[in-house]
């Protein structure tokens, strides 16, 4: 089954509690949450007390996604803010297995992202202990770029390199997806789909619905 995981980077943040409902009433079951340090990204969003106050009007899975530098720093604080999966990028943990096995240890999800240039193979000794790995199709820090078209060799290299003992591994792509090419990330391999701008641009339940009839085919 495809998740659909709108990305709230694009949410109107004077109304959070009247498009979240939309979200929720339009079927979506993940909100995916960007968190930036302007750090590790050149840019700054939100953290733990935002998601927390998100937390309060949702029941919705929390996939947060940490664009930060050492995110083993704030495992604590977003397990008490309400984070179920806790996305961290390989290229900004200086112990990635201590990493990985803090979230686990806090009892959460783990994810595991690359950027672009990145290469995919750097996963390859972490598939057996992740929940899910992230393809960034775009540089991170910003939402409403162009898709990268890399991420598709990526996802078709996972496709081929998954750990059999871990069938039921996520495999999430973020950045640049839209209603034209969600098509060729799906055909790739990818089952979680991050959309920001072309879920909050326009009319949010009705881009929802486009996305599930597209991701239930
Ligand atoms: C980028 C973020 C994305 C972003 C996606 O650094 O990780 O989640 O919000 O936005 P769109 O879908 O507009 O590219
Ligand atoms: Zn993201």
């Amino acid at each position: 089954m495809n998740i659909l995981a709108p990305s709230l980077l694009s949410i109107d943040f004077n109304n959070i509690e009247r498009d979240a409902k939309i979200l929720d009433k339009a079927g979506v079951k993940w909100y995916h949450l960007d968190v930036m340090d302007g750090m590790f990204v050149p840019n700054i969003s939100f953290g733990p007390p935002v998601i927390k106050a998100i937390r309060g009007i949702t029941e919705a899975f929390f996939d947060v996604h940490l664009m930060i530098e050492e995110p083993v720093r704030y495992i604590e604080a977003f397990k008490e803010a309400g984070a179920d999966l806790l996305t961290i990028h390989y290229e900004a943990c200086e112990n990635l297995s201590e990493t990985i096995s803090k979230i686990k240890e806090a009892g959460l999800k783990t994810g595991l992202a690359v950027n672009p240039k990145t290469d995919i193979a750097v996963v390859k000794p972490y598939l057996p202990e992740v929940d899910m790995v992230l393809v960034m199709s775009v540089e991170p820090g910003f939402g409403g770029q162009k898709f990268m078209p890399v991420a598709i060799d990526k996802l078709n290299w996972l496709k081929y390199n998954l750990n059999p003992d871990n069938p039921n591994i996520y495999i999430e792509v973020d950045g640049g997806i839209n209603l034209n090419n969600v098509d060729t990330v799906l055909d790739a391999g990818a089952n979680v789909i991050v959309a920001g701008s072309a879920c909050f641009n326009g009319d949010i339940a009705d881009n929802v619905t486009r996305f599930n009839e597209i991701l239930s085919r």
